[in-house]
């Protein structure tokens, strides 16, 4: 049987010899299951000044049936604390005296949402400066937490308060797992925001593409956005056909097989979803490959086919794509930790990976994307437990492991969850951005 240091610590000598020494102890965490209540427990809520994203949050809080904590002294399984109306660094005082006594009746894989308003927006260099500080806080906040909890940050741009819900939600719900030390920026949506008539189900009759989807990540995004009520097309090459067709029926979808750098991908994946489904509203670009080699020795052809896999598939498919997707849709980009810390021996990888991202922020402002109300964002992975990382030799895949706030690698499906919020008709306020799904991982931090 394969050693695993989150195994080991949490067997009864692995347990005491942890405690002893004072090694991190993964910690099981919350994932979502359908129909479970949106939390396990009450939700401390609180806010500087007037407040007006707390009032907010007491509205869905109490819609979605959760009972409110007002005094930190109870026990609380989250704690939101809107700082939207910060003026100075003066004011954040309240993250000591409220949120502060809040955390220490925190239960073990608690959320930590704290809300504010873009740098951009301030009125002076003071408040700027407050509005900065909160990321600080967040990060060092969920550097804190024990027991698999996590803390992000949401930025609200005036004119998205009415857009807060669905990122609400993902953040206190099991969906954001293994998303820890994120800000998550909202700004005037692309398109009405709409939520779910059922937030088991927000994808509810949507068409979703996800390239990449024979295995892996990719097989746990398809499960992922058909669990939450989409069709999904199942895209991958021609010689993983017989693994892309199992997944494909197993979740009731098509399967379409062609390699992403063929030069009439886009076309067949356009006529496949008209013929087979009336069109598509998703897209999640998440093929990808690696050929790693430390710069002074890669050749053409490795340094070429995962520049063309990872990003150039992806532009020229876009051409297509983009005009052809519905209106109101959600373009999805796989990115990776890889692409904003850099890896020895993935010059290559990483250059691909990073302008993943520069690609979401720039087809983000596009005029035909936001005159069609399409969000484009992003995901980057951090340490994800799959085939790829079981190669890695064990020494480096523990160090991969634990160089995090949650002690663990993350699953696919974590990477999943994110990719779904993102899909998500009540997330039309968020575009242009990259959340990593890390566990608040060192690297690049
Ligand atoms: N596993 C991790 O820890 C991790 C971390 C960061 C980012 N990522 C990214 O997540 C994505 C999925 O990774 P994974 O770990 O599931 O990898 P994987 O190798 O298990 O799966 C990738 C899938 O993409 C398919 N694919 C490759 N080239 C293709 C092409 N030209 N056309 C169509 N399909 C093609 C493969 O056949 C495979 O089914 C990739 O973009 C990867 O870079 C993974």
């Amino acid at each position: 049987m394969a050693f695993s240091y989150g195994g080991f610590v949490n067997s009864g000598v692995g347990k005491f010899l942890a405690s002893n020494l004072g090694l991190p102890r993964p910690t099981r965490l919350r994932r979502h299951t359908p129909g479970e209540s949106l939390v396990p427990g009450a939700v401390f809520v609180d806010g500087f000044g007037e407040a007006p994203l707390a009032a907010q949050v007491r509205g869905v809080l109490e819609g979605a049936g959760v009972q409110l904590a007002t005094v930190p002294s109870t026990s609380v399984v989250a704690a939101v604390l809107d700082l939207s109306k910060v003026r100075s660094p003066a004011d954040l005082d309240i993250v000591r005296t409220s949120l502060g006594p809040a955390l220490k009746t925190l239960a073990p894989t608690g959320r930590v949402v704290i809300l504010g308003r873009p740098v951009a927006g301030a009125v002076d260099v003071a408040q700027a400066a407050g509005r900065r500080a909160l990321e600080g806080i967040v990060r060092s906040i969920g550097k804190e937490l024990r027991g698999g909890g996590t803390a992000n940050l949401v930025l609200v741009a005036e004119g998205a308060d009415d857009a807060l819900e669905g990122t609400l939600r993902f953040l206190l719900s099991g969906r954001s797992a293994y998303v820890s030390g994120q800000v998550f920026h909202l700004a005037e949506p692309v398109a009405p925001v709409q939520a779910p008539a059922d937030w088991d189900a927000p994808l509810a009759g949507k068409v979703a593409v996800v390239t990449g989807a024979a295995r892996g990540i990719g097989a746990a995004i398809a499960s992922t956005l058909a669990r939450d009520g989409a069709t999904v097309v199942c895209v991958d090459v021609p010689s993983a056909s017989g693994p892309l067709a199992e997944v494909a029926n197993s979740l009731g979808g098509s399967a379409l097989a062609l390699d992403v750098t063929s030069a009439d991908a886009g076309t067949r994946i356009v006529e496949h979803t008209q013929s087979r489904h009336g069109g598509f509203d998703i897209v999640v670009h998440n093929a990808g490959i690696t050929r790693d080699k430390l710069l002074a020795n890669i050749d053409a052809d490795r340094w070429a086919s995962v520049l063309e896999v990872n990003l150039g598939s992806i532009l020229v498919m876009n051409q297509v794509l983009v005009p052809a997707i519905a209106e109101g849709g959600h373009i999805v980009n796989v990115a990776s930790i890889a692409g904003i810390a850099g890896n020895r021996g993935q010059t290559n990888y990483a250059a691909s990976k990073a302008g993943v991202i520069g690609m979401t922020a720039a087809l983000a402002q596009d005029p035909t994307v936001r005159a069609k109300g399409v969000t484009v964002n992003a995901v980057a992975p951090g340490f994800i437990e799959t085939e790829m990382t079981a190669k890695v030799p064990l020494a480096t895949r523990e160090v991969g492991r634990l160089m995090n706030s949650l002690s663990q690698g993350g699953l696919p499906v974590d990477v999943a969850e994110t990719i779904g919020y993102f899909a998500w008709d009540a997330n039309r306020a968020v575009t242009g951005t990259t959340v990593r799904v890390c566990g608040q991982m060192l690297l690049g931090a």
